[in-house]
């Protein structure tokens, strides 16, 4: 029963595939032959489409990925969610982005009426019976692997098979929602794919698992697997639930048992990190930011901000260019001998010397370790540079301050204002032109999106007049150094 229901899914996937190849043989002899108007008129591309769709049965299309396609599942708790709210509100947009919200239990209190600017809830399964079959090791982390079966479930309901990535976060976890369409865009989403990213500090996978999508950064699942996933879950987590108490780990496990592995993506954080996270988002990957996470657990974002609006202030840069919002752009101002780097719509910094990009790219590790241990460093997946108060390495701070946009010239203006004063004394080379006496820097950016580029954007320091130093960005010349 079941090999000729899978042959007869073969033999019918087999015809449409000669359908679409004699299709398009035709087509492109009509768009050869005749006059595109002529074609248009007798054959209307858009018919020819929907004959294919009449004989493929296929819910899967060619069309771009849109945010229409993913489906999200955050996983949180009542007790969390009073608060944590807040930064899922700062990313989630009513009545365009799809999926739920999967509680401990049912929402009380200041909860009701429920918010129309979160994701619709739902009460996650209640799995006290499979809990005590698997023999659980940790029944949290049972109820977040198992939530990716009750969203497919919960999103697959109406069947029109609009879902092609299926992404998992925390209750504290801020995406990038536009970024994420487009990283996962460049993926097959009729294939198997877990997208995800490690931690950035080095223990944490030691701890828990390398080669692991860690639940706070997203992960992400093509639909495909996601489905797999589901269908297998019970099973999976008779496997594997007694031997590991993170989701995280657990997702791994049966991921890897249907024979997939992660694809790593930088652009998702963790943030496994404390204390002031500002080097780290100031040298940013040139990747998409797609995620941040554990906002709680570090410093607010901007300085003399508290956290939820730091987080908007960010929202706001992200909300007018999302592509370039943390891309760090880096130019020199030859004459007084600066090195001025953007992480655009959050900081700026200014050096008193010139320094190739490929310095100014480390993050200052202006943060610490997400716990500590009596390892030696390095402790983080990736190069720093350490906070120090030599004048020739310490740049000048400056935080996103406004943002305006200018229609008729299609550009952006974001300005940057100082922090505080550097309180350090001159580097050798900067002389009288040191840039103390700077209170702002203003970056001009075009308004037009910028992804899938290989490489970073350049930029130039166009204007220097009293407090103000502006900064034009530009794309790059074929051979141009930034050093
Ligand atoms: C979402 O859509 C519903 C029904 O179309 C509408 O009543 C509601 O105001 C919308 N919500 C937002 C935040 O736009
Ligand atoms: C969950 O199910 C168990 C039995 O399987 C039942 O005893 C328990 O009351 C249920 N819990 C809730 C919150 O409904
Ligand atoms: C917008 O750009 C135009 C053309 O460059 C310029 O003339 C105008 O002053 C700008 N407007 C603002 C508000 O910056
Ligand atoms: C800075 O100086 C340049 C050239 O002198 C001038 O064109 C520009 O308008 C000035 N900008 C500001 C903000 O004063």
């Amino acid at each position: 029963m079941a090999s000729s229901f899978s042959c007869g899914k073969f033999a019918a996937a087999n015809l449409c595939k000669l359908l679409l190849i004699s299709g398009l043989a035709i087509y492109l002899i009509l768009t050869i032959s005749l006059p595109n108007q002529l074609i248009y008129q007798k054959f209307p591309v858009s018919e020819l489409f929907s004959f294919f769709r009449m004989h493929t049965q296929s819910p899967q299309s060619t069309s771009p990925t849109n945010l229409g396609h993913l489906a999200f599942g955050i996983l949180g708790s009542e007790g969390g969610w009073h608060f944590r709210r807040n930064y899922v509100e700062s990313w989630w947009r009513p009545n365009t982005t799809r999926g739920f919200v999967y509680l401990d239990a049912a929402p009380t209190g200041d909860l009701l009426p429920w918010s129309a600017r979160s994701p619709a809830f739902r009460v996650s399964d209640n799995l006290t019976k499979l809990l005590e079959e698997v023999k659980a090791a940790e029944p949290m982390a049972v109820r977040i692997v198992h939530g990716i079966k009750e969203l497919v479930r919960d999103v697959g309901e109406d069947g029109d098979g609009s879902v092609r990535w299926v992404v998992i976060g925390d209750d504290d976890s801020i995406f990038f929602v536009d970024n994420l369409v487009d990283v996962v865009a460049q993926y097959d989403h009729t294939k198997h794919y877990y997208i995800g990213a490690p931690s950035e500090f080095y223990m944490s996978n030691v701890w828990f698992s390398f080669n692991q999508g860690f639940g706070g950064a997203g992960i992400v699942l093509s639909y495909p697997l996601a489905k797999a996933l589901a269908n297998d879950m019970d099973n999976c987590l008779r496997r594997h639930a007694p031997y590991f108490i993170t989701a995280d780990i657990i997702i791994k496990a049966c991921v890897g048992d249907i024979g997939v592995e992660l694809s790593p993506e930088n652009g998702l954080h963790q943030i496994d990190l404390r204390g002031d996270i500002s080097g780290f988002l100031s040298s940013h990957t040139k990747s998409p930011l797609m995620s941040l996470h554990h906002l709680d657990n570090v410093e607010s974002l901007f300085p003399k901000m508290e956290r939820v609006e730091a987080l908007r202030q960010l929202m706001k840069a992200a909300a007018a260019d999302e592509s370039r919002t943390l891309q760090q752009t880096v130019c020199h101002e030859r004459q007084k001998q600066w090195t001025i780097s953007v992480s655009w719509g959050y900081s700026a910094h200014v050096y008193e010397r010139v320094m190739p990009r490929s310095h100014v790219r480390n993050p200052i590790e202006s943060f610490s370790e997400w716990i500590h241990s009596t390892r030696p460093p390095p402790f983080y997946m990736f190069n720093t540079r350490m906070p120090t108060a030599d004048p020739c390495e310490a740049p000048h701070l400056f935080f996103l301050d406004s943002i305006t946009i200018n229609h008729s010239s299609h550009g952006i203006l974001t300005t940057y204002a100082r922090a505080a004063p550097r309180l350090l004394d001159p580097c050798l080379w900067c002389a009288a032109h040191c840039p103390d006496f700077l209170t702002h820097i203003r970056v001009f950016s075009p308004a037009t999106k910028r992804i899938g580029k290989d490489r970073c954007e350049c930029c130039d320091v166009i204007a220097v007049n009293g407090t103000t130093a502006d900064v034009k960005f530009r794309e790059c010349g074929t051979s141009e150094i930034i050093a």
